[in-house]
């Protein structure tokens, strides 16, 4: 895909990756090798192969298979140095990362392996490409409310590097309720929330991720414009949408991105992030992304520099560095000759 100008060189964040899901073929094979640990697949091109979707269930069978080669800090490490030089060459300047601890924990990784190899790698990005950072831990939503818990208490010790908790994986049948008494636990500790919902999810779920987690973003949230009174009441609140047009596209979530939900959403007067989600299953990091909606969904310049304007302002960024880079994107977009 052919990058524009104007969007390779706008400052941008990026609100919804999983560290796990920027994990390219050849990277897995390699860490694989080094660790001895046998992949079902004889070769990269047998394994990008596999990377064929019916839903989101048929793709986290292979992110979580994938995963398990991931051992040592180095490993966790080279896995979040490879994302940063990636999005460091798209003019990202800001990422809030999701991580899934229980993805390592029940295989015997201990947490402060994932999370320190996850920072020795944040903390260089930082220093190399000067791309600031958040980390959002997520407890997987097809596993019980104890072992969320248990998952809670185990990051206790590394509180001050966790910005937030997210939640994520199978998202039919596992409604946010079933996490409720976890997020208000998540709460007291001082942790902000954000949740995935509404990706295949029903509208529901929005609305108990609203109410019963009390998020400060919306991970997906397309089939909200399922329900205009909740679509009313997302925009008055100013609640951020993590939209991920070429995930959705790769999970049956939208047929074509000529029919994507986002100048919809942008129509509702919705605050909208462009983010790539799982880059190295769904063909495409954020500039894709971005390039994919102005191609296919007819958003002009002008919006996508607002929506990376938005993606600061959906940030959990301190005050000064979110309003020094919103002012680069205004400058961007004038040097570029594109109005507000
Ligand atoms: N884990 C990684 N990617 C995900 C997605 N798109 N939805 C839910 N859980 C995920
Ligand atoms: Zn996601």
């Amino acid at each position: 895909m052919n990058i524009s100008p104007f969007i390779q060189g706008l400052p941008k964040a990026e609100l919804h990756l999983h560290i796990e899901g920027s994990f390219e073929p050849d990277l897995m094979f390699e860490i694989a090798r080094r660790n001895g640990i046998s992949l079902p697949y004889d070769t990269v091109e047998a394994l990008r192969a596999a990377y064929d979707f019916s839903n989101l269930q048929d793709f986290l069978d292979i992110y979580y298979q994938g995963m398990q080669v991931l051992v040592t800090r180095e490993d966790f490490r080279d896995l979040t140095a490879a994302y940063l030089d990636r999005v460091a060459a798209q003019n990202v300047r800001h990422v809030e990362i999701f991580f899934d601890p229980q993805g390592h924990t029940s295989r015997g990784i201990e947490f402060a392996t994932v999370i320190d190899g996850i920072r020795d790698a944040l903390e260089q990005g930082e220093r190399e490409h000067g791309i600031s950072f958040r980390l959002i831990m997520c407890f997987l939503r097809h596993l019980d409310e104890a072992d969320a818990f248990d998952t809670l208490e185990a990051a206790l010790p590394f509180r001050d590097h966790i910005a937030a908790v997210g939640l994520d994986s199978s998202e039919t049948g596992h409604p946010p309720s079933k996490f409720a008494r976890v997020f208000a636990k998540a709460r007291e500790l001082g942790f902000p929330a954000v949740a995935h919902a509404g990706e295949e999810g029903p509208p529901e779920y929005v609305v108990e991720a609203l109410d019963q987690l009390q998020v400060r973003r919306i991970d997906h949230g397309n089939r909200a414009l399922e329900d205009p009174a909740l679509t009313a009441r997302l925009a008055a609140l100013g609640m951020p949408l993590t939209v991920c047009p070429l995930s959705n596209l790769k999970l049956c979530v939208v047929d074509d991105l000529e029919n994507h939900p986002l100048p919809a959403m942008l129509d509702a007067g919705l605050v909208v992030t462009l983010n790539s989600d799982d880059p190295a299953f769904f063909g495409g990091y954020i500039n894709e992304n971005y390039q994919a909606m102005s191609d296919h969904a007819g958003v002009d310049d002008a919006a996508l520099a607002e929506i990376a304007r938005q993606s600061f302002r959906a940030s959990f960024l301190d005050a000064p560095r979110r309003d020094a880079l919103i002012a680069e994107v205004d400058a961007w977009a004038r040097k570029c000759g594109v109005g507000q």
